[in-house]
């Protein structure tokens, strides 16, 4: 079928179920242009928690669809691809947490939205790269073991030299990929370009930002900055936002290497298949849920 009308298809499909389509700036431009809505991990948590609509279509990684599940257990949440996982939130470990619980008395366990249900349920609180200081700062614990990520744990803590920081070997791939030799070759092509970097980035990639931000902040920086060029030290999906936000100012990836291959691997042939069949329905058991949420909850409360 015609891409054409397969998206005619999936908005007729989308009115006649009342479902609701969210994507992440890291999919494909088609898919992000039918989604109901777009955004970073944070909006999309709180998107799916504020919409009416029973049926949601996840199109994203799988701890997004899960994370959307745990906030909203009554909604029927399908994934677009059910392969897109992020290799990320599989990289803590159920046993690290609790050896950090026992020799810690005063710790808050800190656990990136990037993280399976499992996880989730053993930390205080979820957060995301939108809101991780402002949570972390309000924590009354001193200690914090910060999983999965390291790079966005070393960032964090270095806006808040008072704490006592635990890291955990997490890292993404895409993020982490970006070198320091990159950046000061696309400057010198680019010399009155601004550095845009998603705190996943390594220290020293974080070190020569401009600015330092979750997809989100970087799309409204870039959008309120007075600057015309744009070097962008994430995954290049968000490029496709940034265009369409700014036409007359010029965006750059660092690389050719920031390509998430979970999240391309959503079709809208995908889509399709999901909102006619929904198929596989993400379930997560009952008490699973609740402790995972308890988590995520914290993080609501306490971003605002
Ligand atoms: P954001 O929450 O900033 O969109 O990041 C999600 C992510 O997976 C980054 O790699
Ligand atoms: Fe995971 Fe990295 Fe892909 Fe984000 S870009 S979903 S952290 S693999």
């Amino acid at each position: 079928m015609e891409k054409e009308q397969l998206i005619e298809k999936i908005k007729k499909l989308k009115q006649e179920k009342n479902a609701l389509i969210v994507a992440h700036y890291y999919v494909d431009d088609d898919i992000q242009d039918l989604a109901d809505y777009i955004g970073d991990s944070y909006y999309l948590s709180k998107v799916c928690m504020m919409r009416p609509e029973e049926l949601i279509i996840f199109c994203g990684v799988r701890f997004m669809g899960e994370s959307a599940k745990i906030l909203n257990p009554e909604k029927t949440v399908i994934m677009a691809e059910e392969l897109a996982d992020c290799p990320m939130a599989h990289m803590a470990e159920v046993a690290r947490i609790r050896e950090v619980r026992s020799q810690y008395e005063d710790v808050a366990v800190v656990c990136y939205i990037n993280s399976t249900t499992e996880i989730k349920a053993l930390a205080d609180v979820v957060v995301t790269s939108a809101n991780a200081y402002t949570i972390v700062s309000k924590l009354p614990q001193k200690n914090i073991f910060f999983v999965p990520d390291e790079h966005l744990g070393r960032y964090i803590s270095k806006k808040l030299p008072d704490k006592n920081f635990i890291f955990n070997d997490g890292f993404c791939h895409v993020h982490t990929s970006i070198t320091q030799e990159a950046v000061l070759e696309a400057k010198r092509v680019r010399p009155e370009a601004e550095i845009l970097v998603h705190p996943e980035c390594k220290t020293e990639i974080v070190d020569m930002a401009d600015y330092v931000g979750s997809t989100s902040g970087i799309l409204k920086y870039a959008t309120e900055s007075d600057k015309k060029e744009f070097i962008i030290c994430t995954e290049m999906g968000i490029l496709h936002q940034l265009k369409l936000a700014n036409p007359n100012k010029k965006f750059y990836s660092v690389g050719h290497r920031q390509f998430c291959p979970n999240m391309k691997r959503i079709s809208i042939e995908d889509v399709y298949e999901a909102l006619a069949t929904e198929r596989n329905p993400i379930h997560l058991e009952g008490n699973l849920i609740e402790r995972a949420k308890s988590a995520l909850e914290n993080m609501h409360a306490l971003a605002n």
